[in-house]
């Protein structure tokens, strides 16, 4: 394997993941047996002590009984001890004045330390340490006991044994120990890389799923095993993107396609128009007719190209807003005066009712484009005789703006869709009064960059109501 090679392998996550299994097993067993090891090495001097400790009972009462034969006494101990095989004794008594009374020496190596009278020795009864032998690896354990009748000590007594048995089955045990550990290696670093692998095989297979997933086959999903892992979370989230960006093209498909449409009607009209008029030679007055027919169509596709760039851009977020403190009711009594002739053209009473003035923080240009929309769309919409009102109403922190019309009003099969783009309930009917279909769709734009929201009820054949609810500044 390369260099690369072996820096690709161990990045893999699989390789890591059965390392970091592997180190954190390890670690347990050794803790484990370190534990272990600690506590059979104890366990076993627990027993030796007691064993030595015995051992100084039996000298003490032995003393004790036979005060005038203490050395004949203490030699037949001498005998007794010496048969031991595996924990030979040696011992020594003292009287009170630590005069040696009885010595019996018989650990190769092992040399009593003197026990010295000081303050503490004397209160503590039961001593015990481990005294280095001067054969390398041979240490002994050693109980000193102060034999006291009230305060008065009578008798000290050394017993000492050699603790080289005990060595050897600590280090069997670790062998033991050791043989352990290499198996527990063997299966933990194994079972690791296994584990790992199986962890990281639905992972593989969710890869494989995406990658068949492109633009043209969006509408294939990740597998869910149904158990509600991480991994089934993942799939459903991006199985949720993908229904987004599946939604999204759609949308788009159809934006361009119905933009497309929407440009071509134009455009062909005056391209047979234009045709018509050059076959033959026209009176200079059916050319005038036909050029302001030409310009009425170049203006419908003017509007269309830039209400068309403006959705791009907001789509993008690009469109710039310039947010200032406007006064509404100002900007309504103004688009009331604009729109005043249009509607008396139609015989439409256009009115304004609106309370004190309402200032928000808006931009201009965007709200009377809004506003524009929805009047125009009601005058349009509003057969002669009819009625146009705007009311402007202040609840809590918000202004609700209504655009009220006693037009031929939208279905309900209709209502769900209007604010969609190019949607227009009669198209021939909208296009021919100039109506591009873009409209709401702007206004649904504008409502929402202002923090708004904007609604419809309408009764057919009775009348609509526009209601745009936005956020104002608190005088
Ligand atoms: N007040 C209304 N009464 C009845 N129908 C309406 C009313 N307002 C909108 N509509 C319907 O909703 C459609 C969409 O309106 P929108 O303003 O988006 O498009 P438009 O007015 O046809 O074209 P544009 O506003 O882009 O020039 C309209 O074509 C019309 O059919
Ligand atoms: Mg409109």
């Amino acid at each position: 394997m390369s260099l690369k090679g072996k820096i690709k392998f161990y990045r893999r996550l699989d390789v890591r993941m059965a390392f970091w299994y592997t180190i954190t097993f390890l670690t347990t067993i050794l803790i484990i047996f370190g534990f272990l090891d600690y506590r059979f090495q104890h366990n076993l001097l627990k027993e030796i002590d007691r064993m030595l400790i015995d051992e100084t009972h039996e000298i003490i009462n032995q003393i004790l009984k036979h005060p005038l034969s203490i050395k004949e006494k203490l030699k037949s101990q001498e005998e007794i001890v010496a048969k031991r095989r595996y924990y030979p004794i040696a011992f020594q008594v003292f009287d009170h004045q630590l005069n040696l009374i009885y010595t019996c020496s018989k650990l190769p190596g092992f040399i009593f330390p003197k026990p010295s009278l000081d303050e503490k020795n004397f209160i503590i009864p039961v001593l015990k340490k481990s005294v280095k032998g001067s054969r390398k690896n041979l240490p002994f354990r050693l109980h000193t006991y102060f034999y006291r009748e009230g305060s008065k000590l009578k008798y000290v007594v050394q017993v000492a044994t050699e603790l080289k048995i005990m060595r050897k089955s600590v280090e069997n045990f670790r062998e033991n120990l050791m043989v352990a550990f290499v198996v527990a290696f063997l299966f933990g670093s194994v079972g690791g890389w296994i584990l790992s692998r199986k962890n990281l095989k639905p992972i593989d297979t969710l890869t494989e799923a995406i990658k068949r997933i492109n633009a043209n086959q969006l509408n294939e999903r990740l597998p869910i095993q149904g158990i509600d892992d991480e991994l089934d979370r993942l799939a459903l989230t991006v199985n949720e993107m993908i229904e987004r960006v599946e939604e999204y093209l759609k949308k788009l498909t159809q934006f361009t396609a119905d933009a497309a449409h929407e440009l071509r009607t134009p455009i062909t009209a005056l391209k047979g128009e234009t045709e018509v008029l050059l076959s033959r030679k026209r009176s200079s007055e059916e050319y005038q007719e036909a050029l302001i027919n030409n310009l009425e169509r170049l203006d419908y596709l003017t509007r269309l190209i830039n209400n068309l760039l403006l959705l791009s851009q907001a789509d993008e977020g690009k469109a710039s807003l310039e947010f200032k403190t406007i006064n509404l009711t100002n900007l309504l009594r103004e688009l009331q005066e604009a729109f005043f002739l249009v509607a008396e053209q139609k015989k439409i009473n256009l009115s304004f009712t609106g309370g004190k003035e309402i200032f928000l923080e808006g931009d201009w240009l965007r709200l009377t484009q809004l506003f524009s929309n929805l009047i125009d769309n009601a005058i349009k919409n509003t057969p002669e005789g009819g009625e146009v009102a705007l009311e402007l109403q202040e609840e809590n922190k918000e202004v609700k703006i209504r655009v009220k019309d006693t037009g031929m009003g939208i279905s309900p099969e209709d209502l769900p869709y209007i604010f969609d783009r190019f949607y227009r309930v009669d198209k021939s009917r909208s296009r021919d009064s100039g109506g591009v279909g873009l409209g709401l769709s702007i206004c649904q734009w504008i409502v929402r960059a202002h923090q708004g929201t904007i609604e419809v009820e309408s009764i057919p054949q009775q009348g609509t109501t526009f209601t745009v609810t936005l956020p104002i500044l608190l005088s």
